[in-house]
Formats: structure tokens, sequence, C-alpha cells
């Protein structure tokens, strides 16, 4: 079975090197906006203790998580330390027509 790509929002919706949480089919997902203009998708909630992460604070390529400062890639999804250990979930994710979209 193919990607099932579910539409987020206005590509202009999120500013430049930040992070929307996006809630779909019970699930969570935060969705990035690298400052190199660029689109990703990770699972919405921290793997350390289930904090959102689009409440945390985007720094380049990394999210860090707002309860105890623990930081991905949003990239690749890679813990990049104590407290995380446990790697995010990506997902792919296109923009057509200003339009940004995640395969999930
Ligand atoms: S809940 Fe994210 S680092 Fe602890």
């Amino acid at each position: 079975m193919g990607d099932n790509w579910i539409e987020v929002c206005a590509a202009d919706e999120i500013d430049e090197e930040d992070v929307i949480r996006f809630d779909h089919g019970g699930r969570t997902f935060a969705v990035y906006r690298s400052p190199e203009d660029e689109y990703f998708a990770t699972d919405g909630l921290c793997t350390h203790e289930k904090i959102h992460l689009a409440d945390g604070l985007v720094m380049d390529n990394i999210i860090e998580c707002p309860k105890h400062n623990g930081r991905f890639d949003y990239r690749t999804g890679e813990a990049k330390g104590a407290p995380v250990c446990v790697n995010l979930k990506t997902y792919s994710v296109k923009v057509e027509n200003g339009t940004v979209f995640i395969a999930i």
C-alpha cells in the first residue's frame, strides 16, 4: 500500500525555524520548517515523557523539548543525548501548491 498523504496546513502557516502541532486520527505530530525552508515531520510527543514537542524550541535542525530540554534532530529523529535516548519516528513531507502534506 502506498503512503497516505494527509493535508496539514498552508506552507506559510509555519514560520521558518519553527514547529507546529498537528493532530490526526487520534495521533499527534510535529511539523517543522527549517531555516533552509525545508519541511519535516516527526511524532509529536517527546520519547522521554510524552510532552508536546511543538511547545519546544527549534534551533537550526534541532527541536528542544520544553520539559527537560532533551534534543532531537528533527530531520532524522535522532535523539541527541540525555535525557532522551529513544529516537523520534519521522514522516515524509511534501509541499504542493503551497500546502504541506505528511505521509502517515
Ligand atoms: S519530556 Fe522531553 S526531555 Fe523529558
